[in-house]
């Protein structure tokens, strides 16, 4: 059975990371979407929100799973036999940081980071700026997807 696992914050998840689970779902057998546990960071959504989330926007596909993980990604893996790591790249900014990563994690435990160049329609879109443009008032409700934007609203009560 051919895995792979899409690492990530999620907080929340966008119609960009939906693109690129759903492509990775065509080409892998079951797909682990894994949320980051950062003790260091709180967002704007609990990780069991971000789970919940992810798990209502990605039944559609079938063979997803949402998962959570915390320390480091390869120690995820490697407990979930999970060869392959697949990334969304967005733009050329994206790419310094992921191709070290995607070495690193490669020369830890031989886990193989896949790239996928992200749709155009999302090549500007993050959680970040997505949470940043809500809090102002901004329409974001083309980006996310409409359960994701019913608790935008509720939680910075647009
Ligand atoms: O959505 P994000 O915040 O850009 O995702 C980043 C993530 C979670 C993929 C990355 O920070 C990560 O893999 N963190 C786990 C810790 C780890 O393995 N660090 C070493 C990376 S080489």
């Amino acid at each position: 059975m051919r895995r792979a696992v899409c690492p990530g914050s999620f907080d929340p998840v966008t119609n960009g990371h939906l693109d690129i689970i759903e492509r990775a779902s065509r080409l892998y057998d079951e797909v682990v979407v894994a949320v980051l546990i950062n003790k260091s960071k709180s967002g704007l959504f609990t990780v069991d929100e971000r789970i919940e989330l992810l798990s209502e926007t990605t039944a559609v596909y079938g063979n997803v799973v949402i998962d959570s993980f915390r320390g480091l990604l390869v120690d995820f893996c490697r407990a979930h036999e999970v060869p392959t790591i697949v990334k969304g790249l967005r733009a050329v900014s994206d790419f310094d940081y992921e191709l070290q990563m995607a070495q690193m994690n490669h020369s830890l435990a031989g886990v193989e980071t896949l790239f996928m160049s992200t749709n155009p329609t999302y090549s500007f879109l993050s959680s970040s700026l997505v949470k940043e443009v809500a809090t102002w008032g901004g329409d974001v409700s083309h980006l996310v997807p409409p359960t994701v934007m019913v608790q935008l609203r509720e939680r910075i009560k647009l």
